[in-house]
């Protein structure tokens, strides 16, 4: 393979971004060419391989770890060592940005990225479910035995939730560069049991956090309130929590898929 040149993101690479991003398999709906470049651009490089654009990355630098949120390479491209070079440049531009671990979430049956990330030393830590709750089907959950109380935690409180929560740090700030983003937080007999970053994009949590499955209903009600208009569900992104997105799914939520998290060292 030659070498690859990495370019900056630019407006005139949103339709080629749009073409490769579908690559990942996932339905999100894809953002506005404006929306794209302010929000996922200065994390975001292509690999132009013979003069043509062939792949991008995109990996965000959160505090002391980097998260690879994207590897795409054109089908026509493949096996030829690519997908590993854009996966080290990501790795070398968060350790220059002072990343000593980095991060990420691939479907659990993606098995060549599943081989690339572990042939740059990362390992499986936990699963994540991404599940969706459709408005016209009613969950079969049992009401929340007390009230739960949603609020929306000012930016100040964005650290004390992150660490309350186990959320890479950083993430909220993140979250709340997008359009339309808002972060609330519930409690159930006085305690902190929910976290949902909510982004009307998807529209959905990511990522979703509830500690306390009574609490479901009560949390659930008040996240379908946001769903924007015409839009007909919920997305959810359930990390680590196994017992939370079998009672969802238990509850009549639809798997969309499961994926794997994965870390390791950055030197
Ligand atoms: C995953 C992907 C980025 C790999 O790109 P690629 O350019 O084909 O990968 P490379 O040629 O650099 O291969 C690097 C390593 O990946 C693994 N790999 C790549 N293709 C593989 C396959 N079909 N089966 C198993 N392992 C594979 C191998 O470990 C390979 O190392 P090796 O060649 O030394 O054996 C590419 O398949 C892709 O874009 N897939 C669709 C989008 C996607 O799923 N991205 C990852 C989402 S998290």
């Amino acid at each position: 393979m030659s070498t690859p040149r990495f370019l900056n993101a630019a407006p005139e690479h949103f339709e080629v971004w749009a073409r490769l991003f579908r690559e990942l398999g996932v339905d999100d709906p894809l953002p506005t060419a404006v929306a794209w470049l302010n929000t996922q651009g200065p994390d975001t490089f292509f690999a132009e391989l013979d003069g043509e654009i062939v792949g991008y990355g995109y990996g965000q630098v959160l505090g002391a770890s980097g998260y690879v949120r994207n590897v795409v390479v054109a089908p026509t491209a493949r096996g030829r060592g690519l997908g590993r070079a854009i996966v080290l440049e990501l790795g070398r531009r968060m350790a220059a940005a002072g990343c000593t671990s980095w991060q990420l979430n691939v479907k659990v049956d993606n098995e060549p990225a599943l081989e690339l990330y572990r042939s740059v030393g990362m390992r499986g830590d936990y699963r994540t479910w991404v599940v969706r709750i459709a408005l016209d089907t009613p969950l079969a959950l049992a009401p929340s035995p007390s009230a739960v109380a949603a609020h929306e935690p000012p930016a100040e409180l964005d650290e004390q939730l992150e660490r309350e929560f186990e959320v890479a740090p950083g993430l909220l700030a993140r979250h709340r560069t997008r359009p339309g983003a808002r972060v609330l937080a519930f409690e159930f007999e006085g305690r902190p049991t929910a976290l949902a970053p909510f982004d009307p994009h998807f529209p959905g949590c990511f990522p979703f956090r509830l500690r306390d499955a009574r609490a479901a209903l009560g949390v659930l009600e008040r996240l379908l309130e946001l769903v924007p208009p015409g839009r007909p569900h919920l997305q959810l992104v359930i990390e680590r929590d196994e017992a939370a997105a079998r009672a969802l799914l238990a509850a009549g939520a639809r798997a969309v898929f499961e994926i794997q998290h994965m870390h390791g060292p950055l030197k």
